[in-house]
């Protein structure tokens, strides 16, 4: 084997060595005639979500997509900047795209998301290993870049903007089952976390239009989908006024005490509930300082809204996230979770996103993340240590002062605990039976089904006469901290 290729195998087996979210390649859909995209997602739903946006942008300049980046004319990386680590692998994977190019030269490759928007000189000029940047608001842009590059010149844009929300652009379902689906319905960050990049790559807040979103879900569910998530970085800051789309302009409107109907994330997701009873609802981020109990009162008025809240702590002390600025403390945060057990019931899903060692965090404000934790029982949780990122308040701010084995041996404290937690809360639902929409065959055996519950668990039985996108009634007889084991009645 050539030391090439040596080199290749090497950097794609680091693919599976990836930050948090995972990593999605593009499904072969390419026609005879249209041009070849591959295209890589990294980082979050959103980014996902967005992927199937570029893919529908490329789609009329004549692009189809295909899963083989060797067979590809043109290479998208959708990139994450959350963490150090995430970046690293992109790298690499840039590294190896680099390696294919050098054997079919006419290859073009591009770097979206958010990496594009941080990085953007480095990687064209000092690195020069990409022919397209284009950050989260450009992508209506990519076909005109992809054409400056054919004509010679880099393709260029990360312009982000107050207003971009894609909301008439019609994704082209990647990676889909054909069953759930995500719905972006507002893009950017207000809320400027002091560890978090994302206001810095993704720009302002701004909401989408909710006729576009209600109608994105009626589609759906008439091309037979079961279940919408809607996403957003803060869903419950969703704000939207006929032709006042702009957050700071509809506070000043409220403020002067004008007259305009405005739609809140509550309105929104009983327009989409309303869609049909058989489509389920689920959303993605709620932060805990905007969470309303008027979005709770909504979820427990439609049964196909899932019960299930991600609502990110991030830390259990009320320092820390001072100086985190989530702008709540712990005891709000732990009212927000009552107010979810008060009117949601005990069985709604909680899970939760915890940074371990941020900058001057103590032992004893550590020991506070852990007794929320025990406080909550949340059923899971994705759990990181801090990772500074250039340019963030934090960064400018604070030392990262606690030490890499420190944190380390922080964090997988709180994994221990969430491992305990996530199995008592699964052992809780041995005995009851629960509505599940069947997704596919489990990962073990075409013998068995797989899908989630309303509290999103994932729930698998043997497959009798069902079939993937129905519904079953599961009762469950066995678990393991990760998934229910049942049988459909
Ligand atoms: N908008 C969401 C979070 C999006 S980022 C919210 O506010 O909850 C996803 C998660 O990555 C965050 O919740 C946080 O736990 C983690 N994260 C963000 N920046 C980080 C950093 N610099 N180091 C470690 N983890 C980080
Ligand atoms: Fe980042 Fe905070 Fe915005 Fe979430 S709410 S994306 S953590 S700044
Ligand atoms: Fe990553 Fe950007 Fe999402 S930084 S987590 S891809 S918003």
């Amino acid at each position: 084997m050539s030391e090439l290729i040596k080199d290749i195998s090497l950097v794609k087996d680091e693919k599976k060595d990836v930050d948090a979210c995972g990593v999605r390649v593009s499904e072969n859909t390419a026609e005879q005639g249209q041009r070849k995209l591959y295209i890589e997602s990294y980082g979050c739903q959103m980014n996902f979500s967005d992927s199937e946006i570029v893919a529908s942008v490329m789609k009329e300049a004549n692009f189809g997509t295909t899963s083989n980046v060797e067979d590809a004319d043109l290479v998208f990386l959708n990139t994450c900047s959350i963490r150090d680590k995430a970046e690293q692998t992109v790298r690499k994977r840039l590294k190896y795209f680099n390696a294919v190019k050098d054997k079919r030269p006419g290859m073009v490759i591009g770097v979206l998301g958010c990496m594009a928007e941080r990085l953007k000189e480095q990687l064209l000029e000092e690195e020069k290993i990409v022919d397209i940047v284009a950050g989260p608001d450009a992508y209506r842009d990519l076909p005109k870049l992809v054409q400056e590059v054919d004509g010679g010149e880099k393709g260029v844009n990360v312009f982000l903007s107050r207003e971009e929300t894609y909301a008439d652009i019609s994704p082209v379902r990647l990676n889909s089952n054909g069953i759930t689906a995500f719905i972006s319905i507002m893009r950017g960050c207000d809320n400027m976390c002091s560890f978090c990049v994302v206001p810095f790559t993704r720009g302002r807040e701004r909401s989408r239009d909710p006729h576009s979103i209600v109608a994105e879900a009626k589609e759906l569910f008439d091309k037979g989908y079961k279940e919408v998530t809607l996403l957003g970085q803060n869903v419950d800051s969703y704000k939207w006024a006929e032709e006042q789309n702009n957050k700071a302009r509809l506070e000043k409107i409220e403020k002067k005490g004008d007259e305009v109907e405005i739609v809140n994330f509550a309105n929104l997701l009983e327009m989409v509930a309303q869609v049909s009873p058989d489509l389920r609802v689920r959303f993605s981020t709620s932060h805990p300082k905007d969470m309303t109990d008027e979005v709770l009162h909504v979820m427990a008025k439609y049964e196909n809204i899932c019960k299930y809240i991600h609502l990110p702590a991030q830390s259990g002390n009320s320092r820390v996230l001072d100086i985190m600025n989530r702008t709540y403390d712990r005891e709000w945060y732990i009212g927000r979770v009552d107010a979810i057990r008060r009117i949601l019931g005990e069985d709604c899903g909680i899970s939760s996103d915890m940074i371990a060692g941020f900058c001057t965090e103590t032992e004893e404000e550590h020991q506070d993340t852990l007794t929320l934790m025990d406080y909550v029982k949340y059923d899971f949780s994705y759990m990181f240590y801090y990772s500074e990122r250039p340019g963030t308040l934090a960064a400018k701010k604070f030392e990262d002062d606690i030490a890499l084995d420190v944190k380390k041996r922080r964090l997988s404290e709180i994994i221990n605990k969430q491992n305990e937690y996530s199995l008592e809360r699964n052992q809780r639902d041995i005995g009851k039976t629960f509505k599940v929409l069947i997704e596919g065959y489990s990962k073990r055996s075409d013998e068995h089904l797989q899908g989630r519950n309303t509290a999103n668990k994932v729930v698998v039985f043997p497959k009798k006469h069902y079939k993937p996108g129905e519904y079953a009634e599961v009762k469950v007889h066995d678990c393991t901290s990760a998934t229910l084991l049942g049988e459909a009645l």
